[in-house]
């Protein structure tokens, strides 16, 4: 008997089938029997979720701003089935003692899968933290952000040679930094400039140790994409959100890297090509913290939830196709992590996503993280009705089933080296 068949969806092709599950799995696709859970799709486009490879899902010291179980809400309902969490948590993710308890934080609140990667700080050995499970290493900052402190380039040299020497992924934040405390958004942007960025990249680039293919974050401008190492990632609110977009001094638009004027982010998305994949860098702050001065507001912005949404939307309009939106959401992240993607082939995750492919306005009293407010607000986005991970309903029309999340450690770990 099957666990659940899920009747008459479409597939990314356009070929409508019944999609069948046991196990976890998914064992069929095509006409399919009778099963304990049968769920009519018709009409509901079906494509692999996606994985989110940047997120802060803060909790600890930091859950007024969100913790695991809301900031996985917030990724299943917006078709993200597995987030990997960056480790510039308060205290940062440094031993092996605390990657451990992070660990068992996120599995007594996740309700999706997750991975965590393990944090980088001068002349701290990464080798006991790719034994606990760090799926990679980083944001490794190579300029100062909310939460985490930056290494020199020397101690960046250092660092990189010691992930290399195991094997392991990189993921690094490249930022300039002129002196000063910035007053507006234009006074943020120019502070930490695409220029800057640009020659921050290019010292990485001198860094790198041979062979080493590191992971950038968040790639702010057009020019960065042309000269970043390694894999290129860019975030939602750098393709969809401008200084323009918002009051010149509101914080709410504070993030690092900066958002850049109009004509640059559309330089951005016309390079959609040239972009590997996408990533929220979701980094809620609560509407208290951010409601301050703007020389003293943290950086960041809420995006796990509304990420696929824009792109949905985009893809609706036709000015992306859908097959890149699945490639630099569900499989180019799983590529570079070197972990299975979602999709429908054998040994891959049974992770998919459901869409009646209805836009709607944004509106953040339908978002579920913690931190209550969206950059997006009143634009528009498609959302999925259904969420199906590792082959079970995980959410529909609203509802979760809360089943636990899946850890996905990374290929270092070794449950026999953390006894000691
Ligand atoms: O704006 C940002 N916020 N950029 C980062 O790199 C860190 C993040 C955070 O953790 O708040
Ligand atoms: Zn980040």
């Amino acid at each position: 008997m099957l666990d659940l068949v899920l009747r008459n969806a479409t597939l990314p092709d356009g070929r409508v089938a019944d999609l069948a599950f046991h196990e976890g799995a998914l064992v069929h696709i095509g006409s399919a029997g009778n099963a304990d859970e049968d769920i009519q799709c018709a009409g509901l486009l079906c494509i692999p979720a996606a994985t989110d490879m940047h997120v802060h899902m803060r909790g600890g010291t930091q859950s007024a701003k969100e913790d695991w179980r809301t900031g996985t809400m917030a990724a299943l309902a917006g078709g993200v089935t597995l987030v990997v969490d960056q480790p510039n948590t308060l205290p940062p993710l440094i031993s092996k003692d605390r990657y451990l308890d992070r660990i068992r934080e996120a599995q007594a609140g996740a309700l999706c899968s997750f991975a965590v990667n393990g944090g980088v700080s001068p002349g701290v050995d990464p080798k006991p933290l790719w034994a606990a499970g760090a799926l990679a290493f980083g944001e490794i900052f190579a300029a100062p952000s909310s939460y985490g402190d930056a290494l020199t380039l020397e101690e960046l040299r250092c660092a990189l040679r010691a992930i290399h020497s195991l094997g392991a992924l990189a993921t690094i934040h490249c930022e300039e930094v002129l002196p000063g405390s910035p007053d507006t958004l234009l006074d943020h942007h120019t502070i930490r400039s695409p220029e800057g960025e640009v020659r921050s990249l290019q010292q990485i680039g001198s860094v790198i140790p041979t062979g080493m293919r590191p992971h950038i974050c968040h790639i702010s401008s057009a020019q960065s994409l042309a000269v970043a190492p390694g894999s290129k990632e860019v975030t939602p609110h750098h393709l969809f959100l401008s200084i323009e977009h918002f009051e010149e001094d509101d914080t709410f638009g504070r993030v690092n890297p900066p958002l850049r004027p109009e004509s640059e982010r559309r330089a951005l998305f016309s390079s959609w090509d040239e972009i590997d994949l996408i990533a929220s860098d979701h980094a809620p702050h609560t509407k208290e913290e951010k409601l301050v001065m703007f020389s003293d507001a943290p950086s960041g912005l809420p995006g796990v939830e509304t990420m696929l949404p824009l792109l949905m939307n985009e893809v609706s309009k036709g000015t992306i196709t859908l097959s890149s939106v699945i490639e630099k959401t569900a499989i180019a992240p799983c590529r570079v992590l070197g972990i299975p993607p979602a999709g429908f082939g054998t040994g891959e995750r049974a992770d998919f996503a459901f869409y009646a492919m209805d836009p709607e306005m944004i509106d953040p009293t339908n978002l579920h993280s913690r931190c209550g407010w969206t950059p997006y607000e009143g634009m528009m986005g498609v959302f999925p009705s259904l969420v199906i991970s590792r082959g079970r309903v995980a959410y529909c029309d609203g509802e979760y089933s809360h089943e636990p999340g899946n850890w996905i450690p990374g290929r270092g770990y070794h449950p026999s080296e953390l006894i000691e």
